[in-house]
């Protein structure tokens, strides 16, 4: 009796190890409340019998997102937060606008592993594998191609062709986030030490405070 239940609990936990996504939802639906103060790990749910169809409905991804910066790209996020059904439904999705060579630099999801369609366009894409191999992935894609980024590797896209690419891409969160490394290392508020970054990079403080005044 004692190995029968040893088992499951081992099975039990392969299978939460598995679980690759935010906890399954234990009702129906639990469409989010955007006016509670209430601060659970996700939000808190709206009183069911006032649910309306809105609120598992968004328009407007027909719509092409502002490629108007440095590096010219724009995302589109449909998470939570734009969507208020998908509170503890543990998926999101997104339209991404890049100009004509233009890239959405290198970042990480640190809840999601997001999975991409190219509908227009085609793209260079990749992803880098964790320490100490750091392996390169790379492809590139056309129109129709489908690409999968795992949950919290460092990855990557540009826009090759000469013009305008739109990318449809879903993530295994409701709330995936994102930590773009440019942002995080050379962007934070307060800075990290200039001479830290110059011997994590190993090169010289001129060159990190060159870069630290881009973000
Ligand atoms: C696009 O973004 C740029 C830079 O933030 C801004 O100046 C411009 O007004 C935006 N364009 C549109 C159409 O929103």
């Amino acid at each position: 009796m004692a190995r029968v239940f040893s088992s499951l609990a081992v099975l039990a936990l392969v299978f939460y190890m598995a679980m690759a996504s935010d906890d399954n939802p234990i009702q129906d639906f639990c469409v989010a409340d955007i006016n509670s103060q209430v601060l659970v790990n996700g939000k808190t749910c709206k009183d069911p019998s006032l649910v309306q169809a809105d609120d598992f409905y968004l328009s407007g991804l027909h719509v092409k997102g502002n490629t108007s910066n440095a590096l010219g790209f724009g995302v589109t996020p449909v998470s939570v937060t734009q969507l208020a059904g998908l509170n503890t439904l543990g998926i999101s999705m997104a339209r991404i606008d890049y100009a004509p060579f233009g890239i959405n630099p290198p970042h990480t999801h640190p809840r999601a592993t997001e999975i991409l369609n190219v509908v227009k366009g085609s793209l260079e894409v990749g992803f880098v594998t964790s320490n100490p191999e750091n392996r390169h992935i790379t492809k590139i894609l056309k129109r129709g191609d489908v690409f999968v980024f795992p949950k919290n590797l460092v990855h990557y896209q540009r826009n090759v062709g000469k013009v305008n690419a739109i990318a449809i891409v879903a993530l295994s969160s409701q709330n995936p986030g994102v930590i773009t490394i440019g942002n995080a290392v050379f962007g934070s508020k307060p800075d990290i030490s200039t001479d830290i970054l110059a011997k994590a990079f190993q090169t010289s403080d001129d060159v990190i405070t060159n870069i630290q005044m881009k973000f």
